[in-house]
């Protein structure tokens, strides 16, 4: 009675009466108790102040970005490549790096049957994304004698299908006890009143959180307790969705040592002003990422005396920080973007609504927001032939073929060299 009494005022407080009704339609005891459990964990707060955000226009001023350097992997001197290679060779051997993989995601543009990873590419050898990984992290693990701890980051919604289609393939065979699992945030969604959802079994409609979420899972999770007790300093955090992702680079850590910055990420060029990518670039003098959607078509079309576009360096989510960094920034609470999408519910009456359309807003956070607490970081542009073929949708412009074709070249070249 008293946690009843509890949650009635916070819902009548807040204005989310409807998770009362939904309350009165569950019949088990426990399932009840659990319900007013779940209510008392959120930040009712927070959710209402994320709603009312979606209202505002997002202040953004391009007065206040600029570009920002980058270093050109293939335009390093002999010298300075092979400088750079050595400390990041010796940082790798001494067990310093790990790797994550962000695979929270819901892959809706993919649309396939379970989670992006388990997703078999079409090559010859039918390979899954994840074993596809696993290959690239084995090939390290020869290379540099050396056991490369590996932490997947799932969501509530795909971590048992991700964990069985490991355990069923043996981890593809890299030690089992290197390879970890831990579980992203998740949130609330809420409708276009603000009021949060209840799924079609009588829960509280929840997503997760975006690929930002990550820094306060790693630390929520023990995670990096977990890298701390290892001795990891580095931590290479990546996408799921790029079949040609090179996680272990000693010469990102190497320039990243000899530069004195906790974190760094890898650059491809933009392919022409009008392409989809968020650019790195300066925002109040701090690095940071701008995505296409947020700089004028004039400002995407400057060049520098080089003739190169001035914000031309594309973000691919292939990032290295600092567990320094890790910990700092995951203390911190990155700022929340609004998605729009569609969500089945149950309406007040106890029917269940299918959506065709969009119809709640998810919020998430992006993990590029994270360099903005950074006094600096490096900006390493590589080869897209070499490092990106991201499988993002069904068909026609980063899909499986496109990734399948570039997987294919890149393994032929190296074959040859
Ligand atoms: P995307 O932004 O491409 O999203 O994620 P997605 O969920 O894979 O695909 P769509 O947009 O629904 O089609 C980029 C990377 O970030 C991870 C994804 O798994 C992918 O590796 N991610 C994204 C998370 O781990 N958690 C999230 O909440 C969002």
């Amino acid at each position: 009675d008293e946690k009843l009494k509890q949650v009635t005022d916070i819902c009548k407080k807040y204005d989310q009466e409807q998770l009362l009704d939904a309350y009165k339609r569950i019949k088990d005891e426990k399932e009840k108790q659990e319900f007013l459990d779940k209510i008392l964990t959120i930040d009712f707060k927070k959710i209402n102040q994320l709603y009312n955000d979606t209202k505002k226009e997002k202040d953004f001023n391009e007065q206040n970005v600029k570009p920002i350097s980058y270093v050109d992997k293939s335009k390093l001197t002999k010298e300075q490549y092979e400088k750079y290679y050595k400390i990041g060779e010796k940082t790798i051997k001494e067990g310093k790096l790990a790797v994550v993989t962000m695979a929270g995601g819901q892959g809706t543009r993919l649309g396939h049957n379970g989670p992006k990873g388990t997703y078999d590419l079409g090559l010859d050898s039918h390979k899954s994304i994840f074993e596809i990984l696993t290959d690239t992290l084995k090939e390290a693990r020869e290379k540099y004698k050396v056991d490369i701890p590996w932490y997947i980051m799932t969501s509530e919604e795909n971590n048992d299908a991700t964990v069985k289609f490991f355990k069923e393939h043996n981890f593809f065979g890299y030690p089992q006890n290197c390879v970890s699992f831990f579980k992203q945030g998740r949130l609330p969604m809420v409708d276009t009143n603000g009021k949060i959802l209840v799924d079609e079994k009588g829960n509280i409609k929840e997503a997760a959180d975006g690929h930002g979420g990550i820094f306060s899972s790693l630390l929520k999770d023990g995670v990096l307790y977990d890298m701390k007790a290892r001795n990891i300093e580095w931590v290479f955090i990546g996408g799921v969705d790029n079949v040609l992702v090179k996680p272990v680079d000693p010469v990102l850590i190497g320039i990243s040592i000899e530069k004195h910055v906790l974190a760094a990420g890898k650059s491809i060029i933009k392919a022409s002003p009008t392409e989809k990518v968020g650019v790195f670039c300066k925002h109040n003098g701090k690095p940071s990422v701008v995505e296409y959607t947020e700089i004028s078509p004039k400002m995407a079309e400057e060049k520098n005396q080089e003739g190169e576009l001035k914000y031309g360096e594309s973000h691919i989510l292939c990032n290295q920080f600092n567990i320094k960094a890790i910990e700092q920034i995951g203390k911190q609470q990155l700022p929340y973007h609004k998605a729009f999408k569609k969500a089945n519910y149950t309406d007040k009456s106890g029917n269940v609504v299918i959506a065709d359309k969009p119809n709640a807003y998810k919020f998430e956070a992006f993990l590029f927001d994270a360099f903005e607490s950074l006094d600096d970081i490096v900006v390493m542009r590589v080869k897209r032939e070499d490092e990106f073929a991201p499988v993002k949708n069904k068909e026609g412009v980063d899909s499986p073929e496109t990734a399948r074709k570039l997987y294919i070249d890149f393994h032929n070249k190296e074959r040859k060299l």
